[in-house]
């Protein structure tokens, strides 16, 4: 049977030769090789008039079709950058300050969702067809996809937080957003956590019949079940343990000159703490100076949705306290804080996680993670500190759990981190690297399609 995946991006870029490969990412890597097997399509957003709708992949030996919905900029800002970015994602991840609920955003949210979903009906031939949809982006879609294709299975997985019920119903359009959802059979998040609270949402806000995992909901049966993603696992070692990461980890560990180098890795986001781990570290200095001169934090920060208000200004705060840590802080030849504002390779990403005594992984919020998993798989003993607040970390008990709002706890995590004996560090990692060895993406995909395939039948 073959697959339609519909996802906000499609996974296909240009290289700089002009040659179509696959884009870096996790849900790609997951996904192409079921398409390749079973064919079918990848329906994304088209931000680029000059692109083709259709195209087949690859070029010379097509295994799949990509097809592009392409967004006028008014529907670019409205769907992607008004509804998704300023509304949907802030209130799924409990930060509410971020939340801009125009009216304007949703009707063209509304009208998006179902250009999507007319272009799955397109590609979709025959009923027995299965389609999974991706994330926040497309809640609306299933409904009318649903419609004109009554027969399909249809899922959809949704990689971001699903709050508690009483954060979700915030938005002033909780009941129309999630009865769209209630199209699909089966609804997939990464943690038992958020089955709960998407249970709870359907149960008070729609007044659906719970049994078990189970919705009922006018007529419709929507199963919702924990999957959490993982990463691949035997490239990221293998990839980790080359002369060429192994080599830039040594080069990045002289240049820094310090005992010590803790990480942090992340788009810039607000949703991922960046600024208050930073002011962790600032205390950290403060309580701990005899530590001035031999710890190096290097955050890398990958610019993201920087078009949106809130993004920019994080950029300018983040700029403003590296500098006032580094003023205040710097000496002869130690700076404590580097930090870079751009995009890195994985090959380039591995080798700071191969380099580091410990990683400060700290979100406000965050639905799973994949950067802690990453690390994990690349490194060879260092420490993870984990905010409490991600899904990883109910995966992950052999981590440093800290609160990221609790700036003493955090900064006295990272002392914790860099004095941990030997064999502390090795029995928490070896957990660690035994839960994500599990947690392969491939696995995530095929047990979400297995599960997928029964609720269809
Ligand atoms: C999160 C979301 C993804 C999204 C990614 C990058 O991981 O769950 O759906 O693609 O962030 O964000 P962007 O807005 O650049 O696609």
């Amino acid at each position: 049977m073959s697959l339609t995946v519909v996802a906000n991006r499609v996974p296909i870029r240009r290289s700089d030769d002009g040659e179509w490969a696959p884009s870096v990412g996790g849900l790609t890597t997951a996904l192409l090789p079921v398409l390749r097997q079973r064919g079918g399509a990848w329906i994304g957003m088209g931000e680029d008039p000059d692109l083709p709708e259709r195209q087949l992949f690859p070029a010379a030996d097509p295994d799949f079709t990509v097809r592009r919905v392409p967004l006028s900029q008014d529907e670019l800002d409205g769907y992607y950058y008004g509804m998704a970015n300023r509304v949907l994602w802030p209130v799924s991840h409990y930060m509410i300050q971020h939340f801009e609920p125009n009216p304007d955003f949703m009707e063209i949210y509304r009208s998006v969702n179902k250009r999507f979903a007319d272009a799955v009906v397109e590609e979709v031939a025959e009923d027995d067809q299965q389609i999974w949809l991706q994330d926040y982006h497309l809640m609306l879609a299933p409904q009318h996809i649903r419609k004109a294709r009554p027969d399909a299975t249809l899922g959809h997985f949704w990689h971001i937080p699903w709050p508690a019920m009483e954060v979700f119903r915030i938005l002033p359009w909780a009941r129309e957003l999630l009865r769209g959802m209630l199209h699909c059979d089966l609804v997939g998040v990464h943690v038992e956590e958020y089955v709960d609270n998407f249970l709870e949402s359907a149960r008070v806000l729609l007044g659906a019949e719970i049994e078990g995992q189970t919705i009922h909901y006018e007529g419709h049966t929507t199963r919702v079940e924990a999957h959490p993603i993982g990463i691949e696992v035997e490239r990221f070692k293998q990839m980790a343990a080359s002369d060429e990461v192994t080599g830039k980890a040594a080069r990045l560990r002289e240049r820094l000159g310090t005992e010590y180098i803790v990480i942090g890795i992340d788009r810039l986001d607000y949703t991922k703490g960046v600024l208050s781990r930073l002011e962790a570290f600032e205390r950290f200095l403060e309580d701990n100076p005899e530590y001035h001169g031999s710890v190096s934090f290097y955050q890398i920060a990958t610019p993201s949705r920087t078009q949106v208000d809130s993004y920019q200004q994080l950029k300018r705060e983040v700029d403003e306290v590296v500098g006032r840590i580094n003023g205040q802080f710097a000496r002869d030849n130690w700076v404590p804080v580097n930090y870079r504002y751009r995009t890195y390779t994985q090959f380039e990403l591995c080798a700071f996680y191969r380099a580091a005594d410990a990683a400060l992984i700290t979100p406000l919020r965050d639905g799973m993670n994949v950067v802690t998993q990453e690390f994990i798989t690349a490194t060879e003993n260092g420490a993870l500190i984990l905010s409490e607040l991600t899904g990883a970390a109910y995966l992950l008990p052999e981590a440093i759990q800290v609160n990221p709002y609790d700036r003493d706890g955090l900064a006295a995590s990272i002392r914790m981190a860099l004095e941990m004996d030997e064999e502390e560090r090795t029995t928490r990692l070896q957990g660690l690297k035994s839960t994500v060895e599990k947690l392969d993406v491939q696995r995530w995909a095929r047990g979400f399609l297995d599960s997928l395939q029964q609720q269809g039948q």
